[in-house]
């Protein structure tokens, strides 16, 4: 599977990406709503390189309690999957837990994604290729 962005966590979106702009990121597409998850996203990226800004946009967000404890990081690699199904049962085989159903992404074309978690390395994404 092909690296497809690393998510990075911020509180606050305009400074964090005032912050990530200086140091030469260039946004990809327009900013994103995902009214599901209550979370604010833009895409940016730097010598190929893509990240995914989330912040929240209301306390109960799907991020909230995480951006708590951790504070503004990276939080994710999202991985793309030619085969998504497969991909995702192959990973729960290995381990790796399953903590959100497949769900459509606003911000990446309406593709599935899908949040899976490995007890070594954490918080991992796959994005339904198929769709894009
Ligand atoms: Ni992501």
């Amino acid at each position: 599977m092909k690296i497809h962005h690393v998510g990075y966590l911020v509180k606050h979106f305009d400074e964090a990406y005032a912050v990530f702009s200086d140091l030469g990121f260039r946004p990809d597409g327009p900013v994103t709503l995902d009214e599901s998850r209550n979370i604010r996203i833009q895409f940016m990226s730097k010598d190929g390189v893509v990240i995914e800004l989330v912040s929240p946009v209301s306390k109960d967000s799907a991020v909230g309690s995480l951006l708590k404890k951790t504070g503004a990081s990276p939080y994710h690699i999202c991985y793309e999957s030619e085969d998504f199904q497969q991909d995702m049962e192959s990973l729960e085989q290995k381990g790796y837990l399953r903590i959100t159903e497949p769900a459509p992404a606003p911000a990446i074309e309406g593709n599935n994604v899908v949040f899976l978690v490995n007890p070594e390395i954490g918080l991992i994404e796959i994005v339904d290729k198929q769709k894009a």
